[in-house]
């Protein structure tokens, strides 16, 4: 398909959505027309990597700092979700997608993690792509949450200090259970990780665009793809050839 490596498509990719107000105000629209376009996207980017075969896609929707926006935009963010869900719950239902959600559970209203429970629960028999949206996400809160798991566990003398390695660690994040990170991918012309998947990204591909998110079709997801399809992943060793 498009060209591209079947062999070499990544099996997890993550993307931090990012522009959806620069583009609501380059025509002139409130910063919240952004969010509505960028929300239509997360569904048409997440059906483009279930037609790829991509088996994870994670998607940077709103982060543990987004809570500093003004009133108007967080209160934005935290219902008009709802409302999209609930209007295209049965293509969910009858699609192929399994849904998840990712980040601190603990300032989300009640609804809203009600829905996504609803929906996790109803898509994990689905056969296609496992799509997490991170929202209230924060890599320093994942890690110090598993940090704190972990010392617990010691305490109560389930693990032993020898028992603490990269698994272990992996194992009380998240996305425990996912596939190495492959890509990540930042629209938007920003060059910042923004505490995301801090840990995950250890070896990683970069891919940052200047697409706006809104703007980020499944033209560019193939792009991307096969920029990643074109690095030499050698994860600290070197090219066999070399050897
Ligand atoms: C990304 O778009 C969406 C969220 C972080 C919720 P932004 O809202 O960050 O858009 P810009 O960066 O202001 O253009
Ligand atoms: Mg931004």
């Amino acid at each position: 398909m498009q060209d591209l490596i079947q062999e070499r498509m990544p099996k997890h990719i993550a993307i931090i959505c990012d522009g959806n107000g620069r583009w609501a105000k380059k025509r002139l629209q409130p910063r919240t027309m952004g969010h509505r376009k960028g929300g239509f996207n997360i569904r048409d980017i997440a059906r483009s990597c279930n037609k790829l075969g991509i088996k994870y896609v994670d998607f940077f929707c709103f982060s543990t700092e987004n809570w500093n926006r003004p009133e108007k935009e967080v209160n934005y963010l935290m219902t008009a979700p709802l409302k999209f869900i609930k209007r295209f719950k049965k293509d969910i239902l009858n699609g192929e997608t399994q849904i998840r959600l990712i980040g601190r559970r603990d300032r989300l209203p009640k609804d809203f993690l009600d829905l996504f429970d609803e929906l996790t629960e109803k898509t994990k028999d689905h056969k296609g792509t496992v799509v997490s949206l991170c929202v209230d996400y924060g890599s320093y809160d994942e890690i110090t949450t598993a940090v704190k798991n972990i010392a617990e566990e010691y305490k109560d003398g389930k693990i032993s200090l020898d028992d603490i390695n990269k698994d272990l660690i992996t194992n009380h994040l998240f996305t425990k259970g996912y596939p190495e990170l492959d890509l990540l991918i930042r629209t938007s012309g920003e060059y910042r990780i923004s505490n995301f998947l801090l840990w995950q990204l250890g070896y990683a591909e970069l891919y940052f665009t200047d697409v706006l998110w809104p703007d980020f079709d499944e033209k560019e997801l193939i792009k991307a793809i096969k920029d990643y399809q074109s690095r030499d992943r050698r994860f600290g060793g070197i090219k066999d050839d070399n050897k």
